[in-house]
């Protein structure tokens, strides 16, 4: 299943401000103009143009989509996992110990501020940006000038998607139920962006209904899915499963 790519996606560092859907998580007020010399600065550090593979009617990329789910845990899906061309992870999600039941490759890594963990060199940071703040921290990560310089990542590698994104498919995905999409669902819809087959793994909420994850244990009991409408999206992927568009493998 392939979409074709829209306007607002790809280049993915090709930015615009997808007010609405900022303003509603920004605390702070938004000032266009600190905005654009932000993203000035973000884009003399990072490429601006990332690598991304062009469609052709001969070639048949394959991506797994890894979510934090718990059913992870005893599945044996590890080196299934790993055979995919492309293997994306999200947040805190991580391999060491794991790899027996996620893999152990991660070719593409999603990260916001608040989730990020340090990436290996060669895999790709593909940054979420949920606020204009996010923005600056990405540049502090980068600029060797900055006393909060720490790289986390290669910074050739890294990839931003526009914020307009996160409204896309809040919007026509979700008929904007929940407050907003979760990491994992926009991962999803962007894999289609990224991907001729899409494969999908560690998704879906435990027997209590709460989003626990394979590499800890849960202290929320309350937790559910969250402000994400979890249950719209696992449906979705149930539904493009049974549709045979994307399979959803459930641990
Ligand atoms: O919790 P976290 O956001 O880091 O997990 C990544 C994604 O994996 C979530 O955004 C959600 O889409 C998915 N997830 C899930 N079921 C879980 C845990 C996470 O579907 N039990």
């Amino acid at each position: 299943m392939r979409y074709r790519l829209r306007f607002f996606l790809f280049p993915v560092t090709l930015l615009c401000f997808a007010a609405a859907g900022l303003f509603r998580l920004q605390a702070s007020k938004c000032n266009y103009t600190s905005y654009n010399e932000t993203l000035d600065r973000v884009f003399r550090i990072i490429p601006p143009f990332p690598n991304v593979a062009a469609p052709g009617p001969y070639r048949c990329k394959m991506c797994a989509i890894v979510g934090n789910s718990r059913n992870l845990l005893g599945s044996h899906y590890g080196s299934l996992i790993d055979s995919h061309d492309i293997v994306i992870r999200m947040n805190r999600g991580r391999v060491k110990s794991y790899e027996e039941d996620v893999g152990s490759r991660t070719t593409h890594h999603i990260l916001y501020p608040e989730s990020a963990v340090n990436l290996e060199n060669t895999t790709h940071l593909v940054f979420f940006p949920f606020k204009i703040r996010d923005f600056e921290w990405l540049f502090k990560k980068f600029d060797s000038k900055s006393p909060k310089s720490k790289t986390i990542a290669n910074k050739d590698l890294v990839m931003i998607v526009n914020p307009a994104f996160m409204k896309y498919v809040h919007q026509e995905w979700l008929a904007r139920k929940g407050h907003w999409a979760s990491t994992g669902f926009m991962t999803f819809v962007l894999s289609l962006y990224m991907c001729d087959q899409v494969n999908v793994f560690g998704f879906g909420a435990d027997s209590d209904g709460n989003w626990s994850h394979y590499f800890e244990k849960l202290r929320n009991k309350r937790l559910k899915t969250g402000l994400h409408p979890g249950k719209h999206e696992y449906d979705l992927f149930q539904k493009l499963h049974n549709k045979k568009k994307i399979q959803l493998f459930k641990g």
